[in-house]
């Protein structure tokens, strides 16, 4: 669509909107200076996909940005990490991989909370967060596959999933309760070797 065929309508920010959409999206790891824009791009998420994460809005609230920062810090001594999407200066996605350090778990990598913000989605940006992560992972010692869980009615990350090797090989019933409903879980997993 050309701009002259848009409705700008009564938004004097169309413009800039539009061009902050069209910049190229790069993918780096946070570091501790990120935990800001990271602490409000989480809870976007929290508010807007309840029924995808663990975590609720209320208890994110209730953690400072001082625990970001430290998350963050943490991360990159242990190897694990927050990977950003950013599109000039704004977050516009995230997803986050661990590892326990206990000897008979340390083999298996760990997947959370994979979010792209809504106006910046299917444009790409969920796979090269997923791919980026992926390569990264690659090279970390002993680590021979990854897991995560994704709820069963999410079709569009399930399918991203998929594409990238994941294999369904469970079900996690009743995996999140939210007032009355119930929420299950898919599992899956990427075997790296
Ligand atoms: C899942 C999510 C991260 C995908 O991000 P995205 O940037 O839109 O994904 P991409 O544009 O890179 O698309 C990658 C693949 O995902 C799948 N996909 C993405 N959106 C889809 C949709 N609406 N319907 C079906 N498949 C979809 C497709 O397989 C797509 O590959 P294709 O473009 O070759 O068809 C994003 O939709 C999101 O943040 N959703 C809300 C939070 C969430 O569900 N997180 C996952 C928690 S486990």
């Amino acid at each position: 669509m050309s701009l002259v065929e848009l409705d700008l309508g009564d938004d004097p920010d169309i413009l800039g909107r539009l061009d902050l959409l069209s910049m190229p999206v790069e993918t780096r790891i946070l570091t501790s200076a990120d935990a800001p824009v990271f602490w409000t791009l989480r809870l976007e998420a929290l508010v807007e996909e309840p029924r995808s994460f663990g975590q609720s809005a209320e208890e994110h609230r209730a953690a400072p940005v001082e625990q970001a920062v430290a998350r963050l810090r943490a991360s990159s001594l242990s190897g694990d990490f927050v990977l950003g999407a950013f599109s000039g200066m704004q977050l516009v996605g995230n997803a986050g991989f661990y590892r326990l350090p206990n000897k008979k778990e340390i083999h298996r990598g760990h997947i959370w909370g994979v979010y792209v913000t809504a106006d910046h989605r299917r444009q790409g940006v969920g796979r090269k967060l997923m791919n980026e992560l992926l390569h990264i992972t690659r090279s970390q010692p002993g680590l021979e596959l990854i897991n995560l869980a994704v709820a069963s009615h999410n079709t569009p990350a399930q399918r991203l999933y998929e594409s990238l090797g994941f294999q369904l090989y469970g079900r996690d019933v009743h995996a999140l309760k939210i007032a009355d409903t119930y929420v299950d879980e898919n599992l899956m997993v990427l075997r790296l070797r």
